[in-house]
């Protein structure tokens, strides 16, 4: 157990007020794959060609069969690992306040997080591009290519794609967030698409430390962050979780 995972969790268990900044890495021990790097989603898919609002109104047929269909496999797949799990029972015992995160896994939630603002929306409802009309997800039918809505419009997952705006109320809630912490807890995220990336500067100059969990270093980490954990962030919440309850009990 590195010294930095101590000096995180004792951070962590004295100011309390922590937000998570969470982004794929997260739910990269969970089975699906980050978006950056090794294995990376964006290595086999160019995402101005996949994940693009402009690119899905064109060809809604191929986004949807090649690049949605393969997200939702894995998602659906997929369960909370021991980060999404840590970082619950944090919000349980009043330690975190909230999590901020890029994913539109649902992973956090299903974990039992409750706080939980997705910058990125989700999978879990579908809206016509045309009419606007949402749908669940237990309303689609055709495994291949997108589904119709009764006014011929295709339906879109409400996820955000690139060249699409984040929801001002989400926008606000996280402002609201980062702006009362003390402590800001990023992990899995490479802090390289806004507003993720602004976060840390925010929070910096709010006063809150940051601690950054991350399989590599990023922009922030010789820059921002306060104390720096280049390991899993499953196995780091595990330890950070066992040494604040030691630190409770003793
Ligand atoms: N534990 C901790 N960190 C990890 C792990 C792990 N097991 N595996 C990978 N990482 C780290 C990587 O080092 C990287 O810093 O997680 C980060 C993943 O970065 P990205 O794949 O870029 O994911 P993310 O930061 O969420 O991307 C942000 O970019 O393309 C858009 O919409 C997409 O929401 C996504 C956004
Ligand atoms: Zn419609």
């Amino acid at each position: 157990m590195t010294d930095n995972i101590l000096k995180a969790a004792k951070l962590i268990k004295e100011q309390g007020n922590v937000i998570a900044l969470t982004g794929a890495g997260v739910s990269v021990e969970s089975g699906i794959p980050p978006f950056r790097g090794k294995g990376g989603l964006w290595e086999k898919f160019d995402p101005m060609e996949y994940a693009d609002i402009d690119s899905f109104r064109k060809n809604p047929e191929k986004i949807w069969d090649v690049f949605l269909m393969e997200k939702k496999a894995t998602i659906d797949k997929a369960r909370p690992n021991d980060a999404h799990k840590g970082l619950a029972l944090l919000e349980r015992i009043d330690l975190l306040k909230g999590i901020i995160t890029s994913n539109i896994d649902g992973l956090h939630q299903a974990a039992g997080s409750i706080n939980v603002v997705e910058f990125h929306g989700n999978l879990a409802t579908y809206s016509c591009i045309d009419c606007h009309k949402m749908f669940g997800s237990s309303t689609l039918k055709s495994d291949t290519g997108p589904p119709v809505c009764e006014c011929g419009g295709f339906l879109k997952p409400n996820c955000i794609f690139f060249g699409e705006a984040i929801n001002p109320i989400v926008l606000k809630r996280a402002e609201y967030m980062i702006a009362n912490c003390k402590v800001l807890l990023i992990a899995g995220s490479s802090l390289v698409v806004e507003p993720s990336s602004s976060i840390p500067f925010e929070a910096k100059s709010n006063g809150a430390k940051i601690i950054e969990i991350n399989a590599e270093p990023t922009e922030m980490t010789s820059s921002v962050t306060d104390i720096f954990i280049r390991a899993k962030a499953g196995e780091t919440l595990n330890q950070i979780i066992y040494l604040i309850n030691k630190m409770i009990v003793s």
